[in-house]
């Protein structure tokens, strides 16, 4: 078998070229995925090979996504590839917010750290080589913000024109500013991120236009290496969790097709179970796993949360998504808003910082310890998908008492910080240091 696209749908498994422009099966309408062979590939010569690359300084060597290139073989020629130098994200140990999880120690795998300040790097530069390998000229997403400002620096950077759809007035500044700066054609449209999705999945094929969102299965397979890295940095000892955020789901179906690949490759013996976090406003998955049938995804029509992010209520990717979780042996949480912004502050106390869709990871695993599903001793890393500075709004009013949740109730600052105003007198800012010392 060479690489190809392969329907996801387990009744039909239909086949296609690796340079066919198709997102879903023609003959199904499910998502593909990337069908790789990785028969020939030997976890021992690729573990010494990984680890010999980080000496080089070679850019595609020094990228931690091209770096695992093996398992990406869709690339036919390095010319493709225009790398940001993606990845190489740390993982870092942060024993307040383990305390406050519940747990004895986490391990945070902070994607935030990305050229574009997010996890979707990773993977947009593995579609953005594809829309290159297909003489494509043109790129699209749709975004609550991440991905157009991600997808807009590597077509930038690749000299694509890189044309981005955002919900109006629902995306942090940060991100908005980006994809700006980038040069990015941006068009606000006036209806939420899964209204825009069905809309430009029209319009790009009419067009001819390359599309960028998670449904492309390139992406997918440039996400896998959050995990590979991971896995690397742990010297390919799996964790027992890994809990992240799920928005639109396709970050847990890269995950999980990475564990999939790397445990059939001999890397790993066993794989992590997946803890996908959702935001209560908008939490159709974890509506799916309250049910016994779990055949068909409930939309939830006007999904509300301050993590932007991840306001999405009929996310594309939940059939994969769904076999990854149930397969993994992994579980689905919820968290309120109040939940999220608190996690958040704890992340920051920890001199870390997040933006605050990925401050979900920790605020459900304070919930998953509480509820004894997670264990105190268990070994868990939480994945961090984007940087403080995306949305620095959201920070400034809850630490000064201003954050309201949707709806207008107004959230508690459990952790704020707010500033303070003093006089140009020496006297009284040092009466006022010596009282808070
Ligand atoms: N965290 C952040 C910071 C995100 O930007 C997103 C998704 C997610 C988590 C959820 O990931 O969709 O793979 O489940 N942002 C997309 C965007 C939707 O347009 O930037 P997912």
């Amino acid at each position: 078998m060479s690489t190809e696209l392969v329907c996801f749908n387990p009744a039909c498994k239909k086949r296609y070229g690796i340079d066919e422009v198709l997102y879903q099966c023609p003959a199904c309408d499910a998502l593909l995925e990337v069908g790789n062979d990785f028969s020939s590939l030997r976890a021992e010569h690729l573990s010494q090979l990984w680890l010999r690359r980080r000496q080089s300084r070679e850019a595609l060597d020094v990228s931690g996504v091209w770096r695992y290139r093996e398992m990406l073989p869709f690339v036919s020629s390095p010319a493709h590839i225009v790398t940001l130098r993606e990845g190489n994200t740390p993982l870092l140990d942060a024993p307040r917010a383990a305390e406050y999880g519940g747990l004895g120690r986490l391990q945070l795998k902070h994607q935030g750290y990305n050229p574009s300040g997010s996890f979707k790097d990773n993977g947009m530069t593995a579609g953005v080589a594809q829309a290159r390998k297909l003489g494509m000229h043109r790129v699209a997403c749709v975004s609550t913000g991440n991905t157009s400002a991600s997808m807009a620096a590597y077509a930038a950077a690749g000299g694509l024109q890189p044309i981005i759809f955002i919900p109006h007035g629902n995306i942090a500044y940060g991100k908005l500013a980006q994809a700006l700066e980038y040069g990015a054609l941006t068009i606000q449209v006036e209806a939420n991120f899964d209204e825009i999705l069905a809309l430009v999945r029209a319009l790009a094929e009419k067009l001819g236009i390359y599309l960028l969102n998670s449904i492309n299965p390139f992406r997918i397979e440039g996400q896998k290496t959050i995990v590979i890295e991971m896995l690397d940095q742990r010297a390919w000892t799996p964790p027992d969790w890994i809990v992240l955020p799920g928005g639109n789901l396709g970050n847990v179906s890269a995950f999980g097709k990475a564990l999939r690949e790397l445990k059939q490759i001999g890397l790993i013996d066993r794989i992590p179970k997946l803890a996908v976090v959702q935001a209560e406003g908008s939490a159709p998955f974890y509506d799916l796993f309250q049910r016994s049938d779990r055949s068909q995804i409930h939309n939830v029509a006007k999904p509300e949360t301050l993590a932007t992010a991840i306001r999405i209520g009929a996310p594309v990717s939940w059939e994969k998504a769904r076999f990854e979780v149930e397969s993994s042996g992994g579980c689905v949480e919820r968290v309120t808003e109040q939940e999220i912004a608190d996690a958040k502050a704890i992340i920051g106390r920890c001199g870390i910082g997040c933006e605050p869709a990925s401050a979900a990871s920790l605020a459900g695993i304070r919930k998953l310890t509480a509820a004894g599903v997670i264990h105190r001793a268990d070994d868990v890393v939480a994945v961090l998908t984007g940087h403080l500075l995306k949305d620095p709004d959201y920070v400034y009013r809850y630490h000064t008492g201003k954050l309201e949740a949707p709806g207008g109730v107004k959230l508690t600052s459990t952790f704020g910080n707010e500033p303070v105003v003093l006089p140009n007198d020496p006297e009284k800012i040092s009466a006022f240091l010596e009282k808070r010392n």
